[in-house]
């Protein structure tokens, strides 16, 4: 089912933007003039991704370094203390669309 998120021009002015849909924290983010929408919370101690840094269709949370793919949300590096890596599990991202200025998301 497609849920209207907000308009276009808001996420241009502020980039991300956490929203909540049934209970789902999701993080919606415009990179390089795509959408992405993902679940909030790092998969490793729940940090909210919306701290973490955007680079190349992917985020990296800031409180011990996991990153994930913005698109499939597998994880491109696992979270770490040092050199020492730990157990990072997939997240979960959703579809967007983005219709007459306006941002849904597939949930
Ligand atoms: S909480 Fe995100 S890497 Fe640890």
């Amino acid at each position: 089912m497609l849920n209207y998120v907000m308009e276009y021009s808001e996420l241009l002015k502020s980039f991300k933007k956490i929203v909540e849909i049934d209970g789902h924290k999701i993080l919606v983010v415009l990179l390089a003039d795509q959408v992405y929408a993902i679940h909030d919370r790092c998969t490793h101690l729940g940090a909210s991704l919306s701290k973490g840094t955007l680079e190349d269709k992917s985020v990296t949370c800031k409180s011990h370094g996991a990153k994930f793919d913005l698109q499939s949300g597998e994880v491109l590096d696992k979270a770490h203390v040092g050199f020492i890596k730990m157990p990072t599990k997939k997240t979960v991202t959703y579809q967007t669309k983005v219709e007459n200025g306006k941002v849904y998301i597939e949930l």
